[in-house]
């Protein structure tokens, strides 16, 4: 991609007062994690409609379905670590340079690349951990991975013996109410949103950077594939999230920001 891009995104965040951050399944790519409708992501290998809520709660076939994609090979695996676009938006903190970074993920990198638990906003929970659907009570998901190895196929609260889910949000699953509140604060009150890796096609989440738009903020988008927002960037750049934001960072560290 463009030098040019390149320093004009490093300029925008130069001059910004509050940027927000918001990431997608696409920063995650090259950790090794497949996105959800790139191609052959999730989406395109399994029926969504296989893994909402209800078939959750209602179906032991659906819950095993669930557990497999979720804990198997395929999706999160326990030895990944984050890339060069989740250290490069942990360093635009560091920098003092980020308000906030929302992130659609599930997969806890951001935290792991050196983002500060409180700068991060997950709008769709974490795969980190399990709860109970009865008790509440808590589960780190390395639990789960274990007595699902020894052959568990329904994992059960060892507590209340209620139904155990993966702490991320299914579809037709209600959203963190706080998390969601927030996540569009930040976004209707920052100068300059910048989305990392998300095709922007699910919502509520996808509400954020149109927030951002109409409350008068700039808008970056860094993204493979197109986006319905492309037209609307201030800058766009279809490229990989891992070679573009370290390289912003370094024009900004060059230019002693
Ligand atoms: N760099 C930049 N963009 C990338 C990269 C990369 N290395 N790899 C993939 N992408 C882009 C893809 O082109 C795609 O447009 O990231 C986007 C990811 O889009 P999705 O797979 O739809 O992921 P996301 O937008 O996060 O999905 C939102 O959908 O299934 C639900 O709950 C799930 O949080 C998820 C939500």
């Amino acid at each position: 991609m463009g030098k040019e891009s390149i320093y004009k995104i490093a300029r925008l965040i130069a001059a910004s007062k509050k940027l927000v951050a918001f990431s997608g399944a696409g920063i995650s790519t090259e950790s090794g994690i497949p996105d959800f409708r790139g191609p052959g992501g999730i989406w395109t290998r399994y029926d969504p409609d296989d893994f909402t809520y209800q078939k959750f709660i209602q179906d032991a076939e659906a819950r095993k379905k669930h557990w497999n994609l979720l804990l198997g090979s395929e999706f999160i695996k326990p030895d990944v670590s984050p890339n060069p676009a989740h250290y490069a938006l942990a360093e635009l903190e560091r920098m003092g340079k980020l308000d906030c970074l929302i992130t659609q993920n599930v997969d806890g990198l951001h935290e792991m690349a050196g983002s500060s638990k409180d700068k991060v906003i997950h709008l769709h929970g974490t795969m980190e951990r399990a709860k109970c659907l009865s008790c509440g009570n808590l589960y780190p998901i390395e639990e789960l991975r274990a007595w699902l190895s020894q052959g568990v196929e329904d994992p059960r609260c060892p507590k209340c013996g209620g139904l155990l889910k993966p702490d991320a949000v299914l579809f037709g699953e209600s959203m963190p109410v706080w998390e969601t509140r927030e996540a569009q604060r930040r976004s209707q009150n920052c100068d300059l949103f910048v989305v990392v890796g998300s095709s922007l096609v699910v919502y509520p989440a996808a509400l954020m950077p149109r927030y951002a738009l109409e409350s008068g903020a700039k808008l970056i988008v860094v993204n493979q594939l197109p986006t319905d927002l492309d037209e609307k960037a201030d800058i766009l750049i279809h490229g990989k999230a891992g070679e573009v934001l370290p390289q912003v960072v370094e024009v900004l560290k060059q230019a002693g920001v």
